[in-house]
């Protein structure tokens, strides 16, 4: 688990997902037997985390989490694959966030509707514990709690200008939608934005999106950008925009989590010291090695699977 300096810290959600796969997509006010059905962790920082571990980097998850049943499964499951949880906060009272995930076995497209359920945001005060000498890289999803995560990367901007061996830092803007979101544009090392943000911003291609967002940005920051089926795209101001395809896929199974695996997968690659363009070309294969089966098991024996880790170099 972890070790000096050496851990890559996930901040944001935990949830239970529960898994419908269906072999057709249902219509409103009908009814019909799934495929299968399943509880499965999720939440993005969570499953970024699970996905970093299996490729053997000492992981670790921080949040809310409930005090309630669905705890212990959550727990067990981090414990499993060897997410570090010992920041996690126990929230006594509090529900559990829920994803009814409805998976279409036709086409591998994931339908998520997501509750909160009462469960409350991280705080500064909640990540003034963090030891923050622990640590190489610390990963931020942004929730309605921006403001909160901005103060939280201040401090861990605040200990880099301390420190030589400085922590590297990235934020992931999924859903264009959160409060106060701006406040975090100029501030990590790395900013991952999903399509949906792109063009929640009048951006029609992954290009664009990196090159338009680097103007507004720091020169040292880093926009990636991944944009489904035509792969992924990055850019530091003062050099070139790079980018990948995506892994053609005969059969997409499962999308689930494939962002959230992007994400790992860049960031393992940056970690170890690859380039924008090979880092990226790395989260593109190896989130769409993940959509071609169900769940993210499967990851963790590419490590011992020669055939299938050549594809990934
Ligand atoms: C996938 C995911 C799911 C979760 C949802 C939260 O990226 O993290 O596991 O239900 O997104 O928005």
């Amino acid at each position: 688990m972890t070790s000096e300096k050496n851990a890559i810290l996930c901040v944001g959600l935990v949830c239970v997902d529960s898994i419908l796969v269906v072999e057709t997509y249902p219509a409103e006010d009908t009814g019909q037997r799934c495929v299968e059905s399943k509880w499965q962790r999720g939440g993005n920082a969570s499953t970024t985390a699970t996905v970093l571990s299996m490729l053997g980097e000492d992981a670790e998850f921080m949040g809310t989490i409930t005090d309630r049943a669905e705890q212990r499964f959550l727990m067990e499951d981090f414990k499993t694959n060897c997410v570090d949880t010992k920041n996690v906060i126990v929230c006594e009272g509090s529900g559990c966030p829920t994803a009814t995930v409805i998976i279409n076995k036709q086409t591998g497209s994931r339908t998520i509707l997501n509750s909160r359920n009462g469960l409350r945001e991280m705080s500064y005060a909640d990540f003034l514990s963090v030891n923050l000498d622990l640590y190489k890289w610390i990963h931020f999803e942004t929730r309605p709690n921006c403001p909160d995560v901005m103060t939280m990367l201040s401090r861990v901007l605040d200990h880099n200008a301390r420190v030589e061996d400085k922590i590297v830092t990235s934020v992931e803007f999924e859903n264009p939608h959160r409060p106060h979101h701006d406040v975090l544009f100029n501030m990590a090392d790395y900013m991952f934005v999903s399509k949906e943000f792109a063009q929640h911003y009048g951006y029609t291609n992954m290009e664009e999106a990196v090159e338009g967002l680097t103007h507004t940005c720091q020169p040292r920051i880093a926009i990636i950008c991944a944009w489904g089926e035509c792969g992924a795209a990055g850019k530091q101001s003062t050099s070139e925009t790079v980018t990948s395809p995506a892994l053609k896929l005969d059969h997409v199974v499962d999308t689930l989590g494939a962002g959230d695996t992007f994400i790992a997968g860049t960031l393992h690659a940056l970690a170890k010291g690859r380039c924008l363009k090979s880092a990226i070309a790395f989260g593109c294969k190896l989130s769409g090695f993940k959509c071609g089966m169900r769940g993210l098991k499967g990851i963790e024996h590419l490590k011992n699977s020669s055939p299938v880790l050549s594809i990934l170099k």
